[in-house]
């Protein structure tokens, strides 16, 4: 008996679509995936490693899905025209782009490298806009779509991951940008910003960060981390036809933690102590 998404979506949404989901290899992206071709979906994932693609790709065929796995680098321009010259060979269209893959690591602002700095925010900044430029410009320019781009929950700074926290501002923006520039071909751009979700991204960071997760997750109102599903029913919900009139728009799931959680521990120190008074009446 294949083990299937319990997805609340309805099983044909995407009968008949083709949708590209990077980073869908793991974590959020492979839950996406698997979501989205429950619901009819061929999905198409791409990664930079083959060995997750092929294992997604085989869980789905065992679900009664169709996945295709494709091996991209988002940071690096051929690649993605290599990955679009693909889809459009063997799917000849595509209908939706999840813009999931990314990454970051967890340091201090002062010991960021230009080396790590650069990583990161072409990883995340420049590889989603290189995604979007390609499906707009090979395909959805003329047939129109719908684009979910990947944000954290930045809303107040991210400090220990002030490169990903700037990257995805910079994505946020330009989810904006491209709702509006985009409109006139029918193609509608969002994000998701999700707080903390347990899924195998968390699980990469270092131990020694554990005990700050779990400071983390009792501070969010909602005390508990999100799921993966409760994600990609976000995403899904944003790539369907309920989502129509929504355009430039990000979706917070994080348990209202981006309104109360306390993110940085800041000590005791003297520093704010000198005041201006520059009116003295
Ligand atoms: N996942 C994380 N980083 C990625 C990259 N540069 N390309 C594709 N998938 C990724």
């Amino acid at each position: 008996m294949p083990i299937t998404y319990r997805s609340i979506f309805r099983p044909d949404l995407f009968a008949g679509q083709t949708i590209i989901v990077t980073g869908g290899g793991t974590g959020i992206g492979r839950a996406v995936a698997h979501e989205l071709s429950s619901l009819g979906a061929h999905v198409v994932i791409a990664a930079r490693t083959l060995d997750n693609l092929e294992r997604v790709s085989a869980e789905i065929s065992e679900a009664g899905g169709a996945a295709t796995p494709f091996v991209c680098n988002i940071r690096e321009e051929e690649q993605v025209a290599a990955l679009f010259d693909f889809v459009l060979a063997e799917r000849g269209g595509f209908h939706g782009l999840v813009n999931n893959a990314g990454g970051q690591f967890i340091s201090p602002a002062e010991m960021i490298s230009l080396k790590g700095w650069r990583a990161v925010v072409e990883t995340n900044l420049t590889g989603t806009f290189l995604m979007c430029r390609e499906a707009f410009n090979r395909h959805m320019g003329a047939h129109g779509g719908a684009i979910v781009n990947m944000l954290i929950e930045m809303w107040r700074g991210f400090p220990g991951m002030a490169h990903s926290a700037a990257a995805r501002a910079g994505i946020e923006n330009l989810t904006k940008t491209l709702a509006v520039e985009w409109a006139r071909a029918g193609v509608r751009v969002n994000a998701v910003a999700p707080g903390l979700i347990s899924s195998s991204g968390l699980e990469r960071y270092p131990e020694a960060v554990r005990p700050m997760i779990e400071q983390n997750i009792r501070d969010i109102p909602m005390k508990r981390m999100g799921t993966e599903a409760e994600v990609s029913a976000a995403i899904v919900f944003l790539l369907s036809p309920a989502a129509a009139f929504i355009s430039g728009e990000s979706i917070k799931i994080d348990g209202a933690g981006s309104l109360w959680r306390k993110t940085w521990e800041v000590p005791e120190h003297g520093n704010g102590a000198v005041g201006f008074e520059g009116f003295d009446r």
